[in-house]
């Protein structure tokens, strides 16, 4: 077991780590507009002593926390996202969302709790050899705000040699780690597909090229690539979210337009290529060969966020040593969901994790408009952040 466990020290302040969590949830602020959420973080860091850095990818923060010793020269970056989701809470609870239209559904206001938690912890003890950098990350909700902060400088001002971060998990029991080796989150690409045919009447078909047939057959052809094209131990998902062409009140009316929206999921570089290559091969073929033409645009939004494995097994041997072998999953299945903390994993090895929530049983799952961050977990998620950096950047090697 853990020689000395951070977990018995930060229980002693877990009211005062929940106090804090519902005040962020009920005041939620959305991508980039987290002004009053990085100025508490920034007044709590400062609190505690610690240094901080404002405007690192606009309202990003980062505080840095020193060792009793740092002559390792090491670096170690813990991640947690502040932003809030913009849609309505359907929640009673006292300390529920008093700004209409935006909440905290994906528990970030847990996160960035956790991580003042874990910052508390380290300045009362600083058990550690090394630097600590806590990057309280903006617009994690497909803004890409952890984009913001690399391209702002984040790893030039802040080296790190490893990160880490987590997401709560309603799907996992309260408490429990889940990691996998390898892939965690899938890459998010998003296309549109316009088709330009020629419209007539609908008793008169074959004046027209037709685009509605036409977006037909790429809707059903496009889904031959996951069968034909991935291998079938890779993953890859391709969906369409939106289809428009004609109008609901013209049923004899064929338009000359269609369009098609949607979204490609893929785990790795290469199968993610073969996708866009055999989607644009397919689309332009299609389109000719009823003589209409399709413009393609497919934009890259968020990388998978793929664990180094060395990070991985490190999470999972700490949170182990911390909780019990009971209370960790280490071959956790990947979501097809994205996450932008992959921006950084491009730029420095590290792992994301899991921390279970156990309330998905009522379909209270992440972006649903009843979810709460389960406050129980609070100390789990500090107590392995804290030991990441102690056991990462040991006083004693
Ligand atoms: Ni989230």
């Amino acid at each position: 077991m853990y020689p000395r466990s951070p977990l018995e020290s930060i229980k002693k302040f877990h009211q005062e780590l929940v106090a804090v969590r519902r005040d962020l949830h009920a005041n939620p602020e959305i991508g980039f507009e987290e002004i009053r959420t990085s100025g508490i973080v920034a007044g709590a860091l400062t609190a505690l002593g610690v240094e901080v850095h404002r405007g690192i990818g606009k309202t990003g923060v980062v505080g840095v926390i020193k060792g009793q010793r740092t002559d390792s020269g090491k670096m170690i970056g813990l991640r947690a996202d502040m932003d809030a989701l913009p849609m309505s809470e359907d929640s009673v609870s006292d300390y529920c969302s008093r700004v209409p239209g935006m909440m905290h559904a994906c528990g970030h206001d847990g996160h960035t709790t956790i991580l003042l938690g874990t910052a508390k912890y380290l300045m009362q003890n600083r058990n550690f050899n090394g630097t600590a950098v806590l990057i309280f990350q903006p617009a994690e909700e497909g803004l890409g705000g952890a984009k913001a902060m690399v391209d702002d400088g984040l790893f030039d001002k802040f080296p790190c040699d490893a990160i880490y971060a987590l997401h709560n998990w309603p799907g996992l029991p309260a408490g429990v780690v889940g990691i996998n080796p390898g892939p965690m989150m899938a890459a998010s690409d998003k296309f549109e597909i316009t088709i330009q045919g020629r419209g007539g009447h609908g008793a008169h078909p074959y004046q027209t090229i037709d685009p509605i047939m036409v977006a037909a057959t790429i809707v059903t052809t496009l889904q031959t690539i996951v069968s034909r094209n991935v291998h079938p131990l890779e993953a890859a998902v391709l969906s369409f979210g939106h289809i428009n062409a004609g109008s609901p009140s013209a049923a004899s009316v064929i338009p000359g337009q269609a369009k098609l929206v949607g979204t490609v999921r893929t785990f790795s570089d290469n199968v993610q290529q073969v996708v866009e290559t055999r989607m644009r091969s397919l689309i332009a073929s299609i389109a000719e060969g009823f003589g209409a033409t399709a413009e393609f645009k497919y934009v890259r939004n968020y990388p998978a966020t793929v664990n180094t494995a060395l990070n991985a097994h490190f999470v999972a041997d700490v949170a182990t040593d911390l909780f019990g072998a009971e209370k960790v999953v280490r071959d956790m299945t990947p979501s097809m969901g994205s996450e932008d903390f992959s921006f950084m994993l491009k730029k420095v090895p590290g792992a994301y994790f899991r921390l279970g929530q156990g309330g998905a049983e009522d379909g209270r799952f992440l972006h649903n408009p009843r979810f709460d961050f389960n406050d129980d977990v609070i100390p789990v998620g500090s107590a392995t952040f804290a030991a990441l950096i102690e056991r990462g950047m040991p006083l004693q090697p």
